[in-house]
């Protein structure tokens, strides 16, 4: 069979995890895939800097947007960042031009996936976010797969590690806040701006791309009640301690009557959640996802929610998916549901 070939955009953790990892599983990779995933041209902000993986045989584009237009490229994975800018402008003309999309920018799915969703179904072009919700973890996939027979009742758990990261290490090492927070930056998980993870707004835009696919409804980000956790203070963590407790940063959605958004409820809070509850357990730099289903019951998602091995093989998981044929997974933004149930023109 033919190969894929891909395009990269951005070359930072996730990028140089996704070049190591196909060199590394390429083999069994082409063996599930049914044809082997080839990387074809890369892009960054700065060519000659040490990325520690190699870059020969891969043709180099200063202007990533012109991904777009190369004859030899099957799918961009797009691992920029941030909401708009470069990354929107290429998902754009990406998936204008038939290309598939792979793309691990929760920002950025949050606030144009319906758009996206929209080109990429009128341009018969896969669209696939797995890596932007919760790093690893196949929560998309789960549901997708595992869940796909089920109602989802409820969504909700701990989508941003470097919170979790805050909150866990604070509460058993009595560390403060600041200490903390320049160790998770010095890590690697925290977002540029670390705003982003402390105020609640990562979490809640995994949270908006989650509660989309398990309700069917629109992606309603600006609807998000968020509260972070740049109020909480050691006393706090001690004081829910004594009581039995452990304040986790949960993203929390459900969805009253179906898909539709005016049900729709969507919080991202500090909660005081008891010990003997497995989000308790959920320590560190760890993401955990909950979707109760009406057959399955509790499900739960757990491992590594950032960083460059666990981001890369969701990005990968998504390339397999594509190289194995062009079928929306069966929860997806629902693009066509709308157009299909959208009021007729006066
Ligand atoms: N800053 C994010 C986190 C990275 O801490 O979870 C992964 O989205």
């Amino acid at each position: 069979a033919e190969p894929l070939r891909i395009a990269l955009a951005g070359l930072g953790t996730v990028g140089a995890g996704v070049i190591r990892l196909l060199a590394a599983n390429g083999d069994l990779i082409a063996r599930r895939a049914g044809r082997s995933i080839e990387i074809v041209a890369v892009s960054a902000r700065e060519r000659g800097k040490d990325r520690g993986v190699s870059l020969d045989g891969f043709r180099w584009l200063d202007d990533m947007t012109e991904f777009a237009a190369l004859d030899e490229v099957d799918v961009v994975v797009e691992l920029v960042g941030g909401s708009d800018g470069p990354a929107l402008a290429l998902a754009r003309k990406a998936l204008a031009a038939g290309k598939g999309l792979i793309t691990a920018n929760k920002a950025m799915i949050a606030h144009h996936g319906m758009e996206l969703a929209a080109l990429a179904e009128a341009n018969a072009a896969p669209l696939r976010y797995e890596a932007a919700v919760a790093g690893g973890i196949p929560a998309i996939k789960g549901l997708a797969e595992g869940a796909a027979a089920n109602r989802i009742e409820r969504i909700y758990g701990v989508l941003n590690g470097t919170c979790n990261f805050i909150l866990s290490e604070m509460a058993t090492t009595g560390r403060d806040f600041g200490d903390v927070l320049a160790q998770a930056q010095a890590l690697g998980f925290a977002e540029a701006d670390p705003a982003f993870d402390i105020e609640g707004t990562d979490a809640a835009h995994k949270l908006a791309i989650l509660a989309a696919l398990a309700f069917g409804t629109r992606l309603d980000f600006p609807s998000v009640d968020v509260t972070g956790i740049d109020r909480i203070r050691a006393g706090d963590i001690a004081q829910a301690g004594a009581l039995g407790y452990v304040i986790r940063l949960l993203g929390i959605a459900d969805c009253e009557d179906g898909a539709d958004t005016a049900r729709l409820f969507q919080r991202v809070a500090p909660c005081l959640v008891p010990v003997s509850h497995p989000l308790a357990g959920v320590t560190g730099a760890i993401n955990a996802v909950v979707a109760e289903g009406n057959f399955a019951g509790r499900l739960l998602f757990q491992g590594a929610g950032a960083g460059d091995g666990p981001t890369a093989s969701a990005v990968v998981a998504d390339l397999i998916d594509v190289a194995r044929g062009n079928v929306p997974p069966p929860f997806s933004l629902p693009v066509a549901s709308l157009a299909a149930s959208a009021p007729a023109d006066p």
